[in-house]
C-alpha cells in the first residue's frame, strides 16, 4: 500500500469545494489516514516547493499557498500516489481532462485547487513535513473487505 500527501489549496477552501474533492478520494476507495486544516507558513511553503525556487512563478506560488487555510490529507491505498495524481489531472485546469479534479473544477493557469506527491520519495518527505507520526492513524474501514479482495490474505 502506498501513502501520499494531498493538499487542498486556498482556492479550494474559498470556493467551498473541500467536501466534493475529498468525496472523490473516498469514492475511489483510498483511505484517509490523516486530515487537518492549517495555514502554511512561509518557511514551510519554501521547503515544500524548493524544487521550483528561481522559476518565474515561484514567488506567486508561495504567496498563493500561504494566502489562507489549506486542508492537508494523508491517503493510503493501492498505488495511491499515481492513482491520486491521475485523479488530479494536468497541472492547469484549462489543460486537464474532464473527469479529473483540475479538469472539472477550474480553468486557471495559476490556481489549481490541489497538490499531490509525485513520487514515493516525495510522498515520504511530504508526509513527514506535514504530519507527526501520531497524526497518521491505523484502522480498518468497515468497507475494506469490499474495496479489496482479501481472499488470498493480502488485499488485491
Ligand atoms: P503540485 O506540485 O502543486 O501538485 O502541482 P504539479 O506537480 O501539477 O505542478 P508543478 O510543476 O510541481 O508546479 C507546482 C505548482 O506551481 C504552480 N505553477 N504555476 N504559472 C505557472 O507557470 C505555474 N507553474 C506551476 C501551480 O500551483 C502548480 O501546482
Ligand atoms: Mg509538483
Amino acid at each position: 500500500m502506498d501513502r501520499t500527501l494531498i493538499i487542498l489549496k486556498p482556492d479550494c477552501i474559498h470556493r467551498n469545494l473541500i467536501g466534493r474533492i475529498i468525496s472523490r478520494f473516498e469514492d475511489k476507495g483510498l483511505k484517509i489516514i490523516g486530515l487537518k486544516m492549517m495555514v502554511i507558513s512561509h518557511d514551510l511553503a519554501h521547503e515544500h516547493y524548493a524544487v521550483h525556487k528561481g522559476k518565474p512563478f515561484y514567488d506567486g506560488l508561495i504567496r498563493f499557498m500561504t494566502s489562507g487555510p489549506v486542508v492537508v490529507i494523508a491517503l493510503e491505498g493501492n498505488n495511491a500516489i499515481t492513482v491520486s495524481r491521475d485523479m488530479m489531472g494536468a497541472t492547469f485546469g484549462f489543460k486537464a481532462q474532464p473527469g479529473t479534479i483540475r479538469g472539472d473544477f477550474g480553468v486557471s493557469s495559476s490556481f489549481n485547487l490541489i497538490h499531490g506527491s509525485d513520487s514515493p520519495e516525495a510522498a515520504r518527505a511530504e508526509l513527514e513535513r506535514f504530519f507527526s507520526p501520531k497524526e497518521l492513524l491505523e484502522y480498518m474501514p468497515a468497507a475494506a473487505g469490499w474495496v479489496y479482495d482479501y481472499s488470498s490474505g493480502k488485499p488485491q
